[in-house]
Formats: structure tokens, C-alpha cells, sequence
């Protein structure tokens, strides 16, 4: 079994990658933590209690970081983007089941410290969980055996940001939380913008999820109205891109995409704040951010149609 802790700010993309975690056959899902993000931290975290409890996902959800580490890009949430709710503005009521009274961070810690080189992480909002538990123990880098981090774009195949030119949300979101991540040296794989809007999902996508998924396939359904109306009127065409989903997939099949390796920093102010640049030759400069720093593994290139397939084909043992 491959063991994993899911960090998510969860809206409408991160609870179709819960989802695609919790029908992985190979796949044991430790803990949930929350961040804020698509929505408030009260919204992410309600939102994580109730698709545990509509889908029996029997794990310890822990509430994490309410807001970010350092200063960020722009302020509130997307709920234009994500509703309101966090969850496309379907009604729900209130989960019987309650959030952990530990936080994040602590849980991230404790779970490392008890199984050394175990644990993974999927991590798919800002990263200011991660870069607390860091603090909590600067060792996690040697206890977590991988993350891999939704965020960030490398301007390839003319992919820029989606919250600047040049920033990707999560990482624009805690910009100091992810350099801090990214450059610890952690076993750190980055999917970014470059790969998940070469991986799209349209109505079609969706109509095969209500035809096979079952209860899976009617709520992302449901969520995703709020979510196309946004895409349709930016866009022009009921498709949007599949963010968190595809760090599963990197998780799951890493196969299916191409790395370059590198150090990676976040810019963490100014007009560029949340871009993610990686330096593929840092020791060619006299005065270098990049040099000494940790590699990161950095998506820039993705079989979309396997991705695609790979989450049919999961979500398909929903509907069984
Ligand atoms: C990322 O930002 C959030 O809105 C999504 O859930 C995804 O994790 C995409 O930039
Ligand atoms: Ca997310």
C-alpha cells in the first residue's frame, strides 16, 4: 500500500483528486489536512468532513492553516471560481463528523516521526502547513518519503500563471511558505500549470464519471456546474484544466509525465510574487539564488490522455 497524506484547500478540483485517492486499489489515505484557499479554512474543512462522510472516507481530518506564512498575492477567496462553499455552492448539511483537535502541521509531524520514510505527501493548496511542520521538526525532510506539490508554472508550451502572468495560485497564496518547501530537501515533485492545462476535462468527461462512477460521478456532477459557468466565461468552452487530480496521477503513475530536475525558488514579493523559477544551471553565475539549493523534479510535459484514463478508470470502482 502506498500511504499518503492528502494537504488540500478543498474546493471543487482538490475533492475530485480525494476522491481519485480514495478509490486507488493501493492506495491508504493516513490523514486529510486542510489549509485555506479556495475557500476559508472553515469552508475547506467543512467541505473535507462532509466528502469523508458522503463517502465513507474513514480517516482523521486534521484543520490546518488559516492564513499564510508570509505576504501573498491578493487576499480573500476564489469564489467565483470555486462558489462561495468552496464546493460549487451545493447545499449540504452540516457533517456529524467533527475535525481532529490537533493541527495540521502537528499531524504532518507526527505521522512522519512514527513511520520514518513511509508516508508521502499530496499536497494541493498553499504549502503553509508544510512549512510549519518544518519548523516543528527540521528533520521531516528524512522522515516523509516524497511530496508532490500541485502549483507553480515554468512557462512552457506558453502555459503562464492563472492569478498573475507569471503565478500560479497556491504558490502565489503562501509564496514564502513554498520556497521554503521547495528548497528543504524534501524529495519534491512540482506539477504546475505546465502539465494540469494539458490535461483537460469537458462535459463528456463528466457524462462517463454519471454514467459509471455512481455517487462519485453524480457529486463531481454536481460540484462542477459552478465550475464550467466560471471556465465557459473565460474560456469560451465548457472544459477546465485538471489541477490536483494530476498530482495524484504523478503519485500514482509517474510514468506518465517527463521531469526536468532543479533548484526551485518562489519569488516571495514583489510584481513577480508566487512565480516559480527552476535554475537548470545554478552554478553557471557568480551571485546565484538557486546554488546550493535542493533539486526539485518539475513536470513539463504529460501523456493527458493516460491521466485522463487513469481517473476514469479509478472512479469507475466507485460505481461497482
Ligand atoms: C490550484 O489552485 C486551486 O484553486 C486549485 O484547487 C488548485 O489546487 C490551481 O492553481
Ligand atoms: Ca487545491
Amino acid at each position: 500500500m502506498k500511504r499518503v497524506i492528502f494537504d488540500t484547500d478543498i474546493g471543487i478540483d482538490d475533492a475530485m483528486a480525494l476522491l481519485f485517492l480514495h478509490y486507488a486499489p493501493t492506495v491508504q489515505i493516513e490523514a486529510i489536512t486542510t489549509v485555506s484557499g479556495n475557500a476559508s479554512i472553515a469552508n475547506t474543512t467543512r467541505n473535507a468532513l462532509y466528502v469523508c462522510e458522503r463517502f465513507g472516507i474513514d480517516v482523521p481530518v486534521y484543520r490546518g492553516a488559516s492564513g499564510p506564512i508570509g505576504q501573498a498575492l491578493g487576499s480573500g477567496h476564489p469564489d467565483f471560481v470555486h462558489g462561495a462553499n468552496g464546493l460549487g455552492n451545493i447545499e449540504f448539511a452540516d457533517p456529524t463528523k467533527t475535525a481532529e483537535l490537533k493541527g495540521a502541521a502537528e499531524a504532518i509531524v507526527e505521522l512522519a516521526e512514527a513511520h520514518p520514510g513511509e508516508i508521502s505527501v499530496v499536497a494541493v493548496g498553499r504549502l503553509s502547513n508544510l512549512a510549519k511542520a518544518l519548523s516543528l521538526n527540521p528533520r521531516l525532510p528524512e522522515l516523509l518519503k516524497e511530496v508532490v506539490v500541485m502549483g507553480g508554472v515554468f512557462m512552457r508550451r506558453n502555459h503562464g500563471g492563472n492569478v498573475s502572468p507569471v503565478a500560479e495560485a497556491n504558490m502565489a497564496g503562501d509564496p514564502s511558505a513554498a520556497d521554503r518547501v521547495l528548497g528543504c530537501g524534501l524529495p519534491v515533485t512540482v506539477v504546475g500549470l505546465d502539465v494540469t492545462q494539458e490535461t483537460t476535462m469537458d462535459e463528456q468527461f463528466i457524462d462517463t464519471l454519471q454514467a459509471n462512477a455512481g455517487d462519485a460521478g453524480r457529486f463531481i456532477h454536481d460540484i462542477t456546474r459552478f465550475y464550467f459557468d466560471f471556465y465557459a466565461g473565460v474560456d469560451g468552452v465548457r472544459a477546465c484544466p485538471i489541477h490536483d487530480s494530476s498530482a495524484v496521477a504523478y503519485w500514482l503513475a509517474p510514468h506518465l509525465y517527463t521531469v526536468e530536475e532543479g533548484p526551485v525558488r518562489v519569488i516571495a514579493e514583489g510584481i513577480a510574487m508566487g512565480q516559480t523559477i527552476l535554475g537548470l544551471t545554478p552554478d553557471r553565475y557568480e551571485s546565484d539564488a538557486w546554488l546550493d539549493r535542493p533539486a526539485c523534479k518539475v513536470c513539463i510535459d504529460v501523456d493527458a490522455d493516460a491521466v485522463k484514463a487513469l481517473y476514469l478508470e479509478t472512479l469507475a470502482l466507485a460505481g461497482q
